[in-house]
């Protein structure tokens, strides 16, 4: 058993080889995924990777903004019942998720929202935020949960006192920011400030390496041993994955997403007569948002960062269309897909496997058929995705020291 296994991890690094050093030549045809494939392998690592700095914030990356941002993210004073942080959706324990279908609003009705609450780990390498995109900066995301009524209901007063009136983040604050909370007047400005400081703290939230980036450096460094550790069954759903599955096709890159939206024949029907739009009212969203990268709160006086926004144009094939997630730790964040709808990683294989071709009506999609898998490849590919699951996550909320005011 361990002998073939070996073989095989040989095969698989054999080819990779080929792949990195053009003078490598393979007399005989070697056993294992094509080469295509071990391209593939390659393009998902290497991992982690820091979230780049946010230029439309001028704050991240700034340690007293992330201090800030933290212990905003755990208060539940940010609303104001007083019932709700941004804790109560995106729980630790959960790889900040709720594990709901569908998200729990506040206050005394508690809503049901209308999506899945997604994970934020690794959340800072995304492009668009929310399961439409409809925001182009994690802080102008964050201002969504503070403003919504069926969420935090707080209005940028409520935020503003909120930072006024306690010490510690009155102090953080002026760290972060190099001057005094605003008076009432600008209220706005300190909301907007939070939200940039709530960025600065999901920016640090990357997950260690996994089993599949272990397996990946070990091919990229030619080593069969480390290379044979990977379980059998995760490497044959990986051929799956990067081969005739054509997931990675949009789960591409590091953090297993091409950041854009696609419409894989999910409905997306909320409720009898109101359907979800998706990526069509997303854009709408993004496009109307004063918050936007395009607007004054931007810090990026280039105004650069914006450009995608600004050729952003809708056509009717964004209509059903989501954000393609990243699948890290996906083994941690049951249940699945924009509104929660599939519970176990078994049940979205299911889905590709069997796939709807007349929901596909959209024509950029053509490239999704019904797999057919067998159950020993659905097993396969679940397999595979559970070796996603990160070995190492840095500590959520550390006890933070106290605040001392710097140049006062
Ligand atoms: C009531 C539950 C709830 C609360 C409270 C909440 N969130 Fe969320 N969060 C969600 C849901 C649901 C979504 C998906 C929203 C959508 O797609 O429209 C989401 C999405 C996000 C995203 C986008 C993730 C992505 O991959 O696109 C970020 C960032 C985020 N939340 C941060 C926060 C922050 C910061 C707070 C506190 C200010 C917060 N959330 C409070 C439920 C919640
Ligand atoms: C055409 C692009 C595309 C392809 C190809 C694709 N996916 Fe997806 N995937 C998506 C989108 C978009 C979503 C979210 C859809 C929604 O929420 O309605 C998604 C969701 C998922 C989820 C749920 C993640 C979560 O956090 O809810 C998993 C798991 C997944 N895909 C795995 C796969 C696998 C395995 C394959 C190959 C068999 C695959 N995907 C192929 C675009 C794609």
């Amino acid at each position: 058993m361990r002998g073939a296994a070996g073989l095989t991890a040989a095969g698989f690094l054999a080819c990779g080889l080929v792949l990195m050093s053009s003078a490598a030549v393979a007399q005989t045809p070697l056993p294992g995924p094509a080469p295509e494939e071990l391209r593939n392998i390659q393009r998902h690592g290497p991992w982690s990777q820091p979230v780049p700095r946010d230029p439309s914030n001028r704050v991240s990356g700034n340690a007293e903004a992330i201090a800030l941002g933290r212990a905003l993210f755990f208060d539940p004073r940010l609303s104001p019942s007083a019932d709700l942080s941004c804790a109560t959706c995106h729980l630790p324990e959960r790889a900040l998720t709720d594990g709901r279908d569908r998200a729990r609003g506040g206050g005394a009705a508690k809503p049901r929202l209308d999506r899945n609450t997604p994970g934020l780990w690794n959340v800072g390498h995304g492009r668009w935020f929310g399961w439409d995109g409809g925001s182009d900066s994690l802080w102008s995301f964050a201002l969504r949960p503070i403003l919504h009524p069926d969420e935090m209901g707080a209005s940028a007063a409520h935020v503003a006192r909120l930072l006024r009136g306690d010490a510690n983040l009155a102090c953080r604050y002026a760290n972060a920011f190099g001057r005094a909370v605003p008076p009432e007047a600008a209220a706005e400005s300190a909301l907007v400030d939070a939200a940039k400081a709530l960025a600065a703290y999901l920016e640090t939230l990357v997950s260690g390496a996994s089993a599949f980036d272990e397996l990946r450096e070990a091919l990229a460094r030619g080593d069969a041993t480390a290379a044979a550790r990977y379980p059998d069954d995760a490497r044959r759903g990986l051929a799956l994955f990067a081969g005739k599955g054509q997931c990675s096709i949009c789960h591409f890159g590091p953090n297993f997403s091409n950041g854009e939206f696609h419409n894989i024949g999910m409905p997306h029907m909320v409720e009898p007569g109101r359907v979800d739009p998706g990526r069509h009212g997303g854009i709408r969203r993004v496009r109307a948002d004063k918050y936007n990268l395009l607007g004054a709160f931007s810090d990026d006086a280039t105004r650069a960062s914006g450009s995608r926004t600004l050729h952003l144009a809708q056509n009717h094939g964004n209509y059903g269309q989501f954000k393609v997630p990243s699948l890290r730790n996906v083994e941690l964040t049951a249940p699945y897909m924009h509104d929660g709808r599939l519970a176990t990683l078994r049940e979205v294989v299911r889905h590709y496997s069997e796939l709807n071709v007349d929901r596909l009506h959209q024509d950029g999609e053509a490239l999704l058929k019904p797999l057919r898998l067998s159950d020993a490849e659905s097993e396969d590919l679940v397999a595979f995705l559970r070796t996603l699951t990160s070995r190492s996550f840095p500590d959520l909320n550390p006890a933070p020291g106290p605040c001392e005011r710097r140049g006062a």
